[in-house]
């Protein structure tokens, strides 16, 4: 097949062409710069497999100098702003980002593989509304004033609270420019400074963002990009003892290196990591709603999704009719290339990703479980995986127990609601758990004992900036979004005065 260079792509805008023709550099210190070893990294396009530019890769030297930058930014500038100077410049990094909606969501689409038109609806607005939500948040940051319990001489205490100093997110590649402002919104309105290192598979719109960063008005240093590999320059960032935080999206594996790499200076750890996340549709459940929120709860983004609805437990009475529903959606689904704007399901992120996902399947076979439909890659250019099914897993199964991070499924019924909470929880996650049923009490029960830090009743993957999401267990540590995202930037200190 005849592979298109992806920057004459006539599905790209004008703008989006503009921006990839620009040199690919690093963002440090308010100034657009190589990598210091010189060094550079293709980007591919996951539907074809082509080369979409190279950027510049980020070594230990260039972290360095980033980490001394956001210092300076941090100790010169920002930390002593006006809160309402903070705002301000987040304000209209959000109105950048609307402004720019369109070339963002096809650079996102190209570099991901994701849909176009969910990039258009949800991965960039979202981004927008994070920098905005947070924006309001820089000015509304407090202490409490406590009373001592031990004292009866009259004491005035209180708590305030400061930014932690320099922070650095690390992300992954599945939704790179939304996961890019959970990292950095709630940091800025902190007072903290930053530093992204996005997905060595996804670094294109981190690098749009940071130029809509230099535009917006930051004081130089504010905001650092720096695109590399995970095991140097995120390896370099973790272990960094001038980093005074990491906020890490990804895998539970780097989530654990990345939190032994902290120890050294006890920099403060954020982690968001993988899930199995269990979806239970009962008897009495609205199934029109239910069917199709089920099968997009695994097939959506290609099941590259951290709180994706992999195990699906249906009540014995209507386990046949979910599956038919389900499995027509997975049939009917289009998979394609996220440019056209018809596409529903992108190809996987990489060869890595598809061959992964693919021997999961032929290892889930061998265990014994059927593959009810999909269960194969398409085609043999770009990464592009059928909408999966598997019935007939047990709980000891490797598809049932780890993080597939694909469009599978595996599909049971249950025939007993006592047993669901074990059932539920038979799991190291414990990020997201999604319950269908019209029985209220029952539904109050379950939320109480399912371990998962996001629970959906008769809903799936309701997220909204003023909602804290994080997981449980080996999903990770603490929570983004909303009031406990921001604070997660801070630290506390108790300030007591005799009067
Ligand atoms: P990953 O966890 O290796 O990558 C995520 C980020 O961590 C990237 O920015 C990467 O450069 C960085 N990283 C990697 N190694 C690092 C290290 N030693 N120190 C510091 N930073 C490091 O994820 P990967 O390898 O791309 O995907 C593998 C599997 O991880 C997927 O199949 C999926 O199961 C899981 N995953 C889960 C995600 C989630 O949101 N739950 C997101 C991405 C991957
Ligand atoms: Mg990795």
């Amino acid at each position: 097949m005849n592979v298109m260079t992806p920057i004459s792509d006539e599905r790209l805008s004008a703008a989006a062409k503009a921006f990839l023709e620009r040199p690919k550099q690093l963002f440090i210190g308010g100034r657009f710069v190589d990598a210091a070893e010189g060094k550079r990294f293709a980007t591919e396009d996951p539907a074809t497999g082509a080369t979409i530019t190279e950027v510049a890769e980020a070594g230990a030297a260039d972290v360095d100098a980033a980490v001394q930058a956001a210092r300076r930014a941090f100790e010169d500038t920002w930390r002593d702003m006006a809160p309402a100077g903070r705002a301000g410049p987040m304000f209209k990094l959000a109105d950048l980002v609307g402004q720019h909606l369109e070339e963002l969501a096809e650079l996102e689409a190209l570099d991901t593989g994701k849909p176009v038109a969910m990039a258009r609806a949800l991965d960039i607005p979202f981004a927008a509304e994070i920098y905005r939500y947070y924006a309001g948040w820089a000015t509304k940051l407090e202490g409490r004033s406590y009373n001592l319990a031990l004292q009866g001489d009259p004491y005035h205490c209180y708590t305030a609270r400061q930014p932690l100093g320099v922070a650095a997110g690390i992300i992954p590649w599945n939704y790179p420019f939304a996961q890019a402002s959970f990292k950095i919104a709630p940091a800025l309105a902190a007072g903290c400074t930053v530093l992204l290192k996005p997905a060595e598979q996804t670094p294109l719109t981190a690098l749009r963002l940071a130029e809509l960063v230099a535009e917006a008005g930051f004081p130089d240093g504010v905001v650092n990009v720096l695109t590399g590999f995970g095991e140097t320059a995120g390896a370099a960032i973790s272990a960094h003892d001038g980093v005074d935080k990491v906020s890490f999206t990804g895998s539970t594996e780097v989530g654990k290196i990345i939190a032994r790499a902290a120890t050294g200076n006890l920099k403060r750890v954020t982690l968001e990591l993988g899930g199995k996340s269990p979806n239970i549709i009962f008897a009495d459940a609205d199934l029109d709603q239910a069917i199709p929120a089920a099968a997009m709860a695994i097939f959506g983004n290609t099941g590259q999704v951290c709180n994706a609805g992999s195990r699906l437990y249906v009540e014995k009475p209507v386990f046949d009719k979910v599956m038919a529903g389900i499995e027509e959606v997975a049939r009917s689904l289009k998979v394609g290339p996220g440019l056209d704007p018809d596409t529903e399901i992108g190809p996987l992120m990489s060869r890595d990703q598809l061959e992964r996902v693919t021997s999961y399947v032929t290892k889930g076979r061998e265990d014994g479980a059927e593959v009810a439909v999909g269960g194969s890659a398409i085609g043999e250019t770009g990464y592009f995986m059928q909408p999966t099914v598997l019935t007939g897993t047990r709980p000891d199964m490797a598809v049932h127990r780890e993080e597939i991070f694909g469009p599978v499924l595996c599909a049971m019924s249950f025939d007993d609601s006592d047993d669901i909470p074990a059932v539920a929880n038979d799991t190291r996650f414990g990020l997201a758990a999604s319950i269908w049923t019209r029985d209220l009490s029952r539904a109050h029960r379950l939320a109480r004992s399912i371990n998962a830090g996001a629970i959906w009743i008769n809903c799936f993957g309701v997220f909204d900036p003023n909602l804290p999401f994080g997981g449980m267990r080996e999903s990770g540590w603490g929570r983004e979004m909303a009031r406990e995202g921001v604070e997660g930037f801070t630290e506390e200190k108790a300030v007591t005065i005799r009067l």
